[in-house]
């Protein structure tokens, strides 16, 4: 039998604008740091990320920023990526979507719509502003949600209660292009995907996936479900996006979240093409039993991810990979409510890697992620983890174990002498946290995986507590040698059980013993992983791995990222 695969999505950004904290909490850190599980696993990975280039709001920004909407995707897919490749994120394959392999594979699922007879033409009426004299893309018309009455819904989707919308539904619309009430709903012929006809395929298939997705995907389609589905327009009336290959279409192009998701699937074929003969996009998306897919998005990605998508791979009938695990988050707030621009509130992933290294922030949103509930981002919280997780916890043990070793034996691992009972029950403890462990990674419960890694670390300083080497060393040189090797042995183990966290910091801890990636997570029993030093091995005492945050700092950026204002 061949290896399983495992292919891991990370929903694609718009780039209008600099992502923020809450973009790397909601899919593309939580998705890096399964990948870099799996891969130190041992396992076949492959991790797609990018950007998501297409559709009115990379139109709408393009033209206020005064630059063609080719030199805008440049510019913010450049920056985005720097962002990303700071956060050291480690995507196999990546891009965005306008890529010629994108059209290509577009055009493919289009084409095998409409031969299967899922594509239907209608003339509807649009929303077209005189005032702006243009047609208006379904984001661009606000008002009110007809459902939860919520007042700022968009056309295409109300934030708050996540239905799916069509312009002409909301209550008291308006244009965001210019604030104008003057809307007219004007003829225009579009396509249309008819998910109405894949209503029962689409719902077995669902069903299927119950207990296996976070609760919130799996609820949030069978809503969408229950309430029947519909055609959902693929066209629009724009300039941004994937010309459509059809007579009398020269003036539309196909709509973002239609070609956005097939996106994974072209940023693939293009990672490929770069070394076709020993990579085949075809391996990892029409491969569906050797594939296993997880796809990380935020929770209002998830009508899209859990049927609209799937609906447009099945309805094309090639026998594609579809989503195996949908992890879906909610949101990451900031103290004060959203993270907003224009608001001047929450942390822009460009200045949080000003401020503090990117594991800082990698083990802080992890261990707060939003996975059951939107969670909340503040400085008090960030200072309270990062000085005494990071420094109290980690730094400080690895800092006292290298001095008093050096004071005591040079810079020079001990010899392991005979144990005592504190030892096993150091090797008890450790195997049963990193079994926990082990089983939270494998599910993807980030909260409780580095609530676990947590304690893991505490297991140091216990031993150094319980242990005292530096009074045994005085009367007992040899079982003070056994305690420091094994204290000294944690170090790297702590590394490759920190490395998909905290790659960096890994690395800097395995530097401390001459030792460099890959890492490789621990199997077998501690008593052996802690094996690894031996007698004689050196090492080099390493600057401290982190700094405290003081209050007068956490003040001053309290001040800066308008922090509950
Ligand atoms: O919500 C968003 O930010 C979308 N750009 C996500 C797209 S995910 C995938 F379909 F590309
Ligand atoms: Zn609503």
């Amino acid at each position: 039998m061949t290896k399983k695969k495992y292919l891991i999505t990370s929903a694609l950004t718009y780039i209008n604008g600099l992502p923020h904290i809450g973009h790397l909490a909601g899919a593309m850190l939580n998705a890096d740091i399964y990948a870099r599980y799996l891969r130190a696993k041992g396992e076949d990975v492959l991790f797609v990320g990018g950007t998501d280039v297409h559709g009115t709001k990379i139109e709408v920004a393009a033209e206020q920023e005064g630059i063609s909407i080719k030199d805008y995707i440049k510019k913010y897919h450049d920056a985005h990526t720097k962002i990303y490749e700071g956060f050291n994120l480690s995507f196999d394959a990546y891009g965005n979507t306008d890529s010629d392999a994108n059209k290509e594979l577009t055009y493919r699922i289009f084409e095998g719509l409409r031969k299967n007879d899922f594509i239907l033409e209608k003339t509807t009426k649009r929303p077209f502003c005189p005032d702006d004299n243009q047609f208006l893309a379904d984001s661009q018309v606000g008002g009110t949600c007809p459902y939860c009455g919520y007042e700022k819904a968009k056309g295409d989707q109300c934030e708050n209660c996540t239905k799916l919308l069509e312009p002409e539904e909301l209550k008291n619309p308006y244009s965001t292009v210019s604030g104008s009430h003057n809307i007219v709903f004007q003829d225009t012929k579009n396509l249309f995907i008819r998910l109405d006809k894949m209503q029962e395929q689409i719902t077995s298939w669902v069903e299927s996936k119950k207990g296996i997705w976070t609760d919130i995907a799996y609820t949030t389609a069978q809503k969408w479900l229950k309430e029947g589905l519909q055609p959902r327009g693929i066209t629009r009336d724009l300039k941004n996006g994937f010309t459509v290959p059809l007579d009398g279409y020269d003036e539309k192009v196909f709509y973002c979240w239609f070609d956005a998701p097939i996106g994974y699937i072209g940023i693939t074929k293009e990672w490929a093409d770069k070394d076709p003969a020993n990579r085949h996009w075809e391996d990892w998306w029409l491969n569906p039993d050797a594939v296993w897919h997880t796809e990380f998005i935020g929770k209002d990605n998830i009508p899209f991810h859990s049927i609209i998508f799937p609906g447009m791979l099945f309805g094309s009938k090639e026998p594609w990979t579809q989503v195996s695990f949908l992890k879906a988050t909610s949101w990451l707030n900031f103290i004060g409510g959203k993270i907003s621009k224009s608001e001047h509130r929450g942390v822009f992933l460009d200045e949080a890697l000003e401020e503090f290294p990117a594991d800082y922030w990698r083990y802080w949103i992890p261990a707060n992620s939003p996975e059951s509930d939107d969670s909340v981002f503040g400085f008090d919280s960030f200072q309270a983890l990062v000085n005494k997780d990071l420094n109290d916890v980690l730094g400080n043990f690895i800092n006292r174990v290298l001095k008093m070793t050096h004071n005591n034996f040079g810079d020079l691992v001990p010899p392991l002498g005979s144990i005592t009972d504190k030892e096993k029950t150091l090797f008890a403890t450790l195997d049963d946290l990193i079994q926990k462990y082990t089983v939270q990674m494998d599910a993807i419960e980030f909260r409780k995986s580095l609530a676990l890694l947590r304690e893991i670390w505490t297991t140091g300083n216990n031993y150094i507590a319980q242990t005292e080497p530096w009074k045994v060393v005085k009367e007992n040189k040899e079982y003070a040698g056994t305690i420091l090797n094994i204290a000294l042995n944690l170090i790297p183990l702590f590394a490759q059980l920190t490395s998909p966290i905290m790659p960096d910091t890994a690395e800097k801890m395995l530097a401390i013993f001459g030792k460099k990636p890959p890492f490789v997570w621990p199997t077998g029993k501690a008593q052996d992983l802690l094996q690894a030093l031996k007698s004689g091995d050196t090492f080099t005492p390493a600057e401290p791995l982190f700094r405290k945050i003081t209050d007068e700092e956490k003040k001053l950026l309290k001040q800066k990222h308008h922090e509950g204002v």
